[in-house]
């Protein structure tokens, strides 16, 4: 489902350039779960917003379900992203001034064709799902860190992603939320969810099926 094929990304700060990807080749199965793992400074996040059509590649090419991502102007990567992609981000990115609800649903409203009563019957199947019906018409500040990244998956899910990219979601988790939102990804992958999952966190990287190592913007060793 993704392929890359020697990608490059080189970023120029200060008149220095600083290669933060350095020849990544790299496919991505449908319905897998793929741990990203890497120290500080890797390439782990460059290669996840690359993944998810937030930036571009310098050199190299991004294939998503046979689409060249990699050279697509803004518009169509912004399609690519509503259509194909979910994101879960370490600080969960929740707008504090909508309910639950207002916010899980947010990704309909960036649909060229919305459905809001099909989409709203899907945002509050995922949010029973999730274990948090009876917070529905919360605000997030009312909410806990394990709820506000469960609320955040179910944004993510919304609109039924082909795959789902997570940077870091446990990472503000104490451990029994952070073991419930690994749970939450594995029963997802398990109902044939393609997943990738940036961690430094080599426990939570054992939940996943395939683990990929980055160190200077390579991948060092892949194992199953
Ligand atoms: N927007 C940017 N401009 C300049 N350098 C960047 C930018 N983003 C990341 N980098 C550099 O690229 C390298 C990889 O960063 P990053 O992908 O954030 O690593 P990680 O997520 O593994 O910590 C680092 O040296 C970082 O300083
Ligand atoms: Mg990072």
């Amino acid at each position: 489902m993704i392929r890359l094929e020697q990608l490059y990304k080189t970023y120029i700060q200060g008149g220095n350039e600083i290669h933060a990807l350095n020849g990544i080749d790299l496919k991505v199965g449908s319905g897998e779960f793929l741990a990203i793992m890497g120290a500080s400074g890797s390439g782990k996040s460059t290669l996840l917003n690359i993944l998810g059509a937030l930036d571009r590649p310098s050199q190299g090419r991004y294939i998503l379900s046979g689409q060249a991502v990699s050279e697509m102007d803004d518009d169509a990567a912004s399609d690519i992203r509503n259509r194909y992609l979910g994101f879960i981000f370490q600080s969960f990115h929740l707008l504090p001034r909508l309910t639950v609800l207002e916010n899980v649903l947010l990704p309909q409203r960036y649909c060229k064709t919305p459905d809001l009563e099909a989409a709203e019957d899907r945002a509050r199947t995922l949010l029973n799902r999730i274990g948090l019906s009876h917070r529905i018409d919360h605000r997030p500040t009312e909410l806990s860190g394990g709820q506000l990244q469960r609320a955040a998956i179910a944004r993510a899910l919304l609109n039924q992603p082909a795959l789902l990219l997570a940077d870091e979601p446990t990472g503000n988790l104490d451990s029994k939320s952070a073991a419930d939102v690994i749970a939450l990804l594995k029963e997802l992958h398990q109902d044939g969810q393609t997943i990738v999952l940036v961690t430094h966190d080599s426990h939570i990287a054992q939940q996943a099926q395939t683990t990929i190592h980055l160190s200077d913007g390579r991948i060092l060793a892949a194992q199953a």
